[in-house]
């Protein structure tokens, strides 16, 4: 065999997808209910001003650091400054994308087969990741009752087996749900136990839904036990095509002494953030919270609707969330997930996605993207209702 195993991928696309193609083929209107693309859902932020900031001369030259800019290095200070946590630069990595990110820290603390614990439900991103990065991932559940939590008796469980890392994706992808402070402080006690270190995903931390009352907290300033922060201007400024993101490392100092020296080399290999980017970071950071209000307000006001919709009609519910770019709802016929996604794209044109792609067991679960224009989203979730 000429390819390695870990690239035996499956050629077959799923049902929903051949019909996805069909009909686009076809020429028919479809109602897309799962676009996070930013850069495709009319925001006003996306002006031409934001590349003013791409062109300067500086950009020139080449400065090869294994954590970037510093220019850069300070930006991501200056954001976590904001929320109260003192970094040092030389904590903050830049990189190319969450999913570089995310390759760098498994690149570390993982030989072939070691045990990476992560969620499920959650984005499917990460199964492909640790295939491709030849780590095993140990799913640990997130059980739903009022909110979704670890459950701790899985968690003790899977400890047992010394996964060299646990990924926290807070909130998560697609449930919404924020980490509370007893499970952050259950996991760190798990991880100061075993040797574990933490690998805290936030792209969505600044997208907690109005009204909602926890308190989201960021691990970049967590000094318990290792800890790797994840987050970039994919989500944060609505800015994915930019490829810019960061990885900050804290915890006991010479773990993360450690750590920086080993990520270092491991950066340099690559050198893959571009200059540009990594250079115009301060300025559009200057723009978050603008950027942060309007796709905030979108995510507000498709919610209202599809609140209004489950209320009026009563064919579906909402399940419990606090936050980030999806809202995953029950239809109350329930039924096979698959059937239900592919009855409303055959029938309605309505595009959405099933909640098994995300391993999400409940039946009757859809997942949908908030960030879609309104009046569109609105066309869309009128045929959720029955
Ligand atoms: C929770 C989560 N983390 C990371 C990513 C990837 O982000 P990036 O665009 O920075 O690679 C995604 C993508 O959807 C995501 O849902």
């Amino acid at each position: 065999m000429m390819f390695s195993r870990r690239t035996q991928w499956s050629k077959e696309s799923n049902a929903l997808n051949r019909l996805l193609e069909e009909k686009l083929a076809s020429g028919a209107i479809v109602l897309n209910l799962t676009e996070t693309n930013p850069t495709r859902c009319g925001f006003r932020f996306l002006k031409p001003g934001l590349l003013a900031s791409l062109s300067r001369p500086e950009n020139l030259k080449y400065e090869p650091d294994p954590h970037g800019l510093m220019e850069a290095q300070l930006a991501v200070c200056g954001y976590y400054r904001s929320k109260g946590i003192k970094l040092r630069p030389e904590q903050v990595f830049i990189t190319a994308g969450s999913s570089e990110s995310y390759s760098f820290i498994w690149r570390l603390l993982c030989d072939p087969g070691d045990g990476i614990l992560a969620p499920s439900p959650s984005y499917p991103l990460l199964d492909y990741l640790a295939a491709l990065n030849d780590v095993t991932l140990l799913k640990y559940p997130l059980s739903r009752k009022d909110a979704w939590r670890a459950d701790p008796d899985s968690l003790g469980r899977l400890f047992g087996q010394k996964p060299k890392g646990i990924v926290l994706v807070n909130p998560n992808n697609p449930t919404g749900s924020f980490l509370c402070e007893e499970e952050i402080m259950a996991i760190n006690r798990h991880c100061a136990e075993e040797g574990t270190a933490i690998i805290s995903d936030e792209v969505f931390i600044d997208f907690k839904w109005r009204g909602s009352q926890i308190f989201e907290r960021s691990l970049a300033g967590n000094t318990e036990t290792l800890t790797f922060t994840l987050n970039g201007v994919s989500k944060m400024l609505g800015l994915p095509q930019m490829k810019l993101s960061w990885i900050v490392v804290s915890g006991p100092p010479l773990l993360v002494q450690d750590a920086i020296h080993r990520l270092e080399v491991i950066a340099d290999t690559f050198l893959s953030a571009a200059t540009p980017s990594q250079r115009a970071l301060g300025a559009w950071m200057a723009r978050r919270e603008t950027i942060r209000e309007e796709i905030v307000e979108r995510l507000s006001l498709n919610l209202e609707t599809l609140r209004r919709a489950a209320l009026a009609g009563g064919a579906f519910k909402m399940l419990p969330a606090e936050g980030g770019w999806h809202a995953v709802i029950q239809v109350n016929s329930a039924g096979d997930d698959e059937k239900l996604a592919l009855g409303l794209l055959r029938n309605h044109g309505v595009f959405a996605h099933p909640g098994y792609f995300y391993d999400i067991e409940e039946p009757g679960s859809l997942v949908l993207s908030l960030l879609g224009k309104a009046d569109f989203f609105k066309e869309g979730v009128r045929f959720l209702s029955g």
